[in-house]
């Protein structure tokens, strides 16, 4: 398996990422940062909301990896998309990374009555070179379907919770059949499959991490991972995942621990 994948948009896009949702500013951040770079990671996963973008921006600043071979995500949080200042709200994010583009440039969440506009705002930003892709996070499928049929640009990316315990194949299928590509947010639920037996049981025959099965196991249903650790030991581990293969049997058991389980909470603003 290729460790890009190609984007709508003719980009390559890296198939492994490192999230940095609760990665502290300073150390800890710049630090993972370091590490990940050394040990081949080139997509960087961050948010408004992560308040950690500033902090990108410098471990980016005085990164020996050129920017260009870089892939830097961010994303637009809910209340600016209520009060409808994307363009300030991007170029706001802009600036705390110190740079002049973003690889990828999402919209974190549905927010109800306001996500078409922000999309439209996004196709603006795209257009100006300032955003080399944009796309959408946690949408589902009618979401979509009101994107395509009222935007002129196809999103890039849909970044869903994805993983052994939340198979969402119905969201997953309908973005690969159109085109989008499925980013798997908290690709390890957090943690909370790794002590799964059927997990440990495939992990052992390839001499791997539940962790690094479970990664596996999203990339061969075609999507991409982005694992969050500070910890070198684990992105080390989190990063080897393309030199071996899970069967057909493999996949289906793995599958079959789907319990639609969601790790990462859906923001309390969205359910007012
Ligand atoms: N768009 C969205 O709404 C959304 C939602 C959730 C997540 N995300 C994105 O997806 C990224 C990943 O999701 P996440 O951070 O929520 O969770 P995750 O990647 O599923 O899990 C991260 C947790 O697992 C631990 N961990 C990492 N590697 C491990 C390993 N090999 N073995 C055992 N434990 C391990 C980490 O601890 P240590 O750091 O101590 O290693 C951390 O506590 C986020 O950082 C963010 O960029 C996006």
């Amino acid at each position: 398996m290729e460790k890009t994948i190609q984007l709508n948009t003719g980009h390559e896009m890296p198939r492994l990422g490192l999230g940095l949702y609760k990665t502290a500013v300073g150390n800890e951040l710049s630090s993972a940062f370091r590490s990940a770079v050394t040990m081949g990671y080139r997509l960087f996963d961050t948010a408004s909301s992560y308040k950690n973008e500033d902090g990108l921006g410098g471990a980016i600043a005085s990164c020996p990896v050129p920017r260009e071979e870089l892939f830097i995500t961010t994303k637009i949080w809910n209340n600016a998309q209520r009060i409808g200042s994307i363009e300030s709200a991007f170029s706001r994010s802009l600036d705390r990374l110190g740079l002049e583009y973003v690889d990828l440039y999402l919209i974190h969440w549905p927010v109800p009555g306001c996500y078409l506009d922000t999309w439209m705002a996004l196709e603006d930003i795209f257009r100006s070179g300032r955003a080399r892709a944009i796309g959408v996070s946690n949408f589902d499928e009618y979401q979509l379907d009101e994107i395509l049929e009222h935007g002129s640009i196809v999103p890039a990316v849909n970044q869903i919770e994805y993983h052994p315990l939340f198979v969402q194949d119905g969201i997953r299928r309908f973005c690969q059949q159109n085109g989008i590509v499925v980013q798997a947010a908290a690709p390890l639920a957090r943690g909370a499959y790794l002590e799964k037996d059927v997990l440990a049981a495939i992990a052992e025959k390839y001499n791997r991490s539940p962790a690094q099965v479970g990664l596996r196991w999203i990339l061969q249903k075609g999507c991409c991972v982005i694992p969050k650790s500070v910890r070198d030991d684990r992105l080390l581990e989190n990063s080897q995942i393309f030199d071996f293969e899970l069967d057909e049997n493999e996949m289906t058991a793995i599958e079959a621990l789907n319990e639609n389980y969601r790790s990462s909470s859906i923001p309390e603003d969205l359910l007012k």
